[in-house]
């Protein structure tokens, strides 16, 4: 250190995803300085700030690796924008988003990712995209080079989604190929269509296509038998693939055993299939649950918990999608037609750590391995974001894992006028955040530091 540091936060305990104990960061800048011993007397740094973090833990900012903006889904657009979402993101913990960049129907997606560019000047908070490739044909490798050269190196398809975005193995497949040429990643979004929409035609006529009957409209068997016959087309290229948003434990097992053969697979799951389960679509708002996939059985949501709680699962994204109540309502009586997707990205930390950090089925390291560095290593930014090391940015979150709040959407920033967690007491909420060495959260007050937000182009990607 060759100047005095701007932010000292001592009194903490220090969480990383390989370590932790009490310990001081020290914050020059933009950048991590230095983590030094929790006994080293604070007035040899002269900094301008100390921050006691003491009873409290001190993590890398969150890094969401599945977040959606400004969505064209069916005739609904999300009604939250790069300002309000960052500074929900930044208010949970989240210093890092990763939206996707999808096309409306016809559009070009390097437009839709030059639109998405553009509107992220607004955001509070960093920033970085998924590309995504719709039914539209398009020059894969071509479109792949140019995203690259925009800092994008992973592209979201979906198998499902007929007409708008759902594409075939073959594309699937020249996408793989394109992408290793970028050290790229794909995303899939793993339902199988045709499965879907049977299921669909017999809840429709039986009289329960309405958002009731939620979760048999999108069986777990479409989600299981897309992600193997996605995990062949990997088998085949030889490319790494990303699965988001699993809800079923056959899901992440297919990934697993992928894994042993030698594909580089990846599991993603979501706080609402870990923490949710399919009662709620009996209450007295079905419709606000509507996603896709749809919340599990209360046993298919235990079991994928098991396998969160044996590290099988990499990361962990909010699938923030932000519709509004009038906007779940309007459609609720046919599922087909609705906007799929909850509001998310401000609770994703608290949730989760309440669940399964607080009863001992994850630590605290592997909470921040699935929150902070995985997606971080995954879209690569790591160690950029997602660690707590010298030169890493100070994107930094104090976290109190006793505090005990009953969510309700009226403390919370989205903007949206309802939560899927309202009424739930949940306890670990983040009391503070350093955005690059910005104090953005303060005592659980956000302080909005106008447009700091900087798009984080992707280097190449080391799997493992
Ligand atoms: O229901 C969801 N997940 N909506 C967002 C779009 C997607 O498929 O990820
Ligand atoms: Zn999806
Ligand atoms: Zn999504």
């Amino acid at each position: 250190m060759t100047s005095a540091p701007d932010v000292v936060i001592a009194g903490g305990t220090v969480v990383t995803d390989s370590w932790s104990g009490p310990a001081t960061v020290v914050v020059s800048g933009e950048r991590i300085a230095a983590i030094v011993d929790a006994d080293t007397d604070l007035s040899t740094f002269g900094a301008a700030r100390i921050i006691d973090a003491a009873g409290k833990i001190v993590m890398p900012g969150a890094v969401d690796p599945h977040f959606h903006l400004l969505i064209p889904l069916g005739a609904f657009m999300t009604c939250d924008n790069f300002e309000t979402a960052s500074l929900a993101a930044l208010a949970g913990g989240t210093t890092t988003v990763i939206d996707f960049a999808i096309p409306a129907v016809g559009q070009d997606p390097i437009e839709a990712l030059d639109d998405k560019i553009a509107a992220g000047a607004e955001s509070r908070c960093d920033y970085a995209f998924h590309g995504c490739l719709s039914s539209a044909p398009v020059d894969a490798a071509e479109t792949i080079s140019q995203m690259a050269k925009r800092g994008v190196r992973t592209i979201k398809l979906f198998t499902t989604y007929r007409g708008e975005l759902m594409v075939g193995i073959d594309t699937i497949e020249s996408v793989m190929r394109a992408l290793t040429q970028v050290s790229g990643l794909t995303y899939i979004h793993a339902e199988e269509n045709e499965a879907i929409e049977a299921a669909q035609a017999q809840a429709e006529a039986e009289g329960r296509i309405g958002a009731r009957g939620m979760a048999a409209s999108r069986p777990e068997a479409a989600e299981e038998s897309a992600v193997a016959q996605v995990l062949g087309a990997a088998e085949r290229t030889g490319a790494p693939v990303y699965f988001v948003h699993q809800s079923i434990p056959s899901a992440v097992d297919l990934v697993d055993a992928a894994r042993l053969r030698g594909i580089r697979a990846y599991s993603e799951t979501c706080p609402h299939y870990l923490v949710l389960d399919e009662t709620c679509y009996e209450g007295q708002f079905p419709e606000r649950f509507v996603c896709c996939p749809p919340i599990r059985s209360a046993k298919t949501v235990a079991a994928l918990g098991d396998r969160l709680a044996v590290g099988r699962v990499h990361t962990i994204g909010s699938d923030h999608c932000c519709y509004s109540t009038s906007q779940k309502e309007e459609c609720s009586h046919d599922v087909r037609i609705m906007p799929n997707g909850l509001p998310g990205v401000e609770t994703r930390l608290s949730v989760v750590w309440n669940r399964y950090v607080r009863s001992g089925q994850i630590s605290p390291e592997d909470f921040v391995r699935m929150m902070c560095s995985n997606p971080a290593r995954l879209n690569g930014l790591y160690p950029r974001k997602g660690a707590i090391a010298p030169g890493s940015d100070a994107d930094l979150v104090i976290f109190d894992p006793d505090l005990t709040r009953i969510v309700t959407i009226g403390d919370l920033h989205m903007d949206t006028d309802y939560t899927p967690y309202e009424g739930m007491s949940v306890t670990g909420w983040t009391r503070t955040v350093l955005m690059r060495g910005t104090v953005v959260v303060e005592d659980g007050v956000l302080i909005d530091p106008g447009p700091i937000g900087r798009q984080q182009n992707a280097g190449p990607i080391t799997f493992w």
